[in-house]
């Protein structure tokens, strides 16, 4: 049985003090760890606080990137070694708005991947097709590249903690959620895809979850499906009282 991971993705938003004083109000409202995994991925400049906040508190706490090298001339980059520093300890990779818009790739994603492991942290891996490769019907393929690419050389250890967030990039923000059929077939294919690349332990241990447009109104018929364990939730995360709903969903 696979543990449901409900993940809130704040992207660019909430103020210094807003991301500690969220993480203050929700963390003793949520249910028990045992039943579900809550994670909060925030900007940068909250990491320090939230993890402080949730020192003693069952929630996990992710950056929504990060470089792959530990140090050097990368201005404006923050390194795996500096995220691990301040117990940072998931990370969301390749979302499909750094893949549109600050040019991260299969092959970047897949060294920030290794890099994630090599500093203890678990790696959120974002894939998902536009809206014309699927209706070009290439969804299936697009999405089996971008899971083979991004784990590629991964031990099979290594492969079953890794979290797959699939997110139909159609969906995000726009208010139109995937059918819990079309998200479930596309997580199903995703598993198999991991069954044929690595094994069926593999398969079964990893958990997929959906994003876009995720609410509290559509998350119980999402997790309700065979192969989706879980959410990867923007706009409806950044409320306290919808957060706790969400991952009340997941318990
Ligand atoms: O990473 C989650 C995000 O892309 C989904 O956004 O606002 O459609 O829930 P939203």
């Amino acid at each position: 049985m696979r543990k449901p991971i409900i993940a809130g993705n704040w992207k660019m938003n909430k103020l210094a003090g807003d991301g500690a004083r969220f993480l203050l109000n929700v963390r003793e409202q949520l249910p028990e760890a045992e039943k579900v995994e809550a994670v909060v991925c925030a900007p940068y400049i909250h990491l320090p606080l939230l993890t402080e906040a949730a020192r003693d508190f069952p929630v996990g706490i992710a950056a929504q990137n990060m470089h792959f090298e530990d140090s050097g001339a990368f201005t404006g980059e923050v390194s795996p070694e500096m995220l691990k520093d301040i117990l940072v300890d998931y990370v969301v990779l390749g979302h499909s708005e750094r893949r549109e818009m600050f040019g991260e790739t299969d092959e970047s994603v897949n060294q920030k991947v290794k890099a994630a492991f090599n500093h203890e942290m678990t790696p959120i891996v974002c894939v998902g097709e536009s809206l014309e490769q699927r209706e070009n019907n290439e969804t299936f393929t697009f999405v089996e590249k971008q899971v083979k690419a991004g784990l590629a050389g991964l031990t099979e250890e290594q492969a079953k903690q890794v979290v797959i967030a699939y997110e139909p990039i159609w969906a995000i923000g726009t208010g139109k959620t995937a059918t819990s059929e079309e998200a479930n077939d596309v997580c199903a294919h995703i598993r198999q895809v991991l069954k044929d690349t690595f094994s069926e332990d593999v398969s079964e241990a990893i958990r997929i979850q959906y994003g876009g447009s995720v609410k509290p109104a559509n998350i119980d018929e999402l997790l309700s499906q065979s192969d989706i364990d879980g959410a990867l939730v923007g706009g409806a995360s950044l409320e306290e009282d919808s957060f706790v709903k969400l991952v009340e969903a997941g318990a």
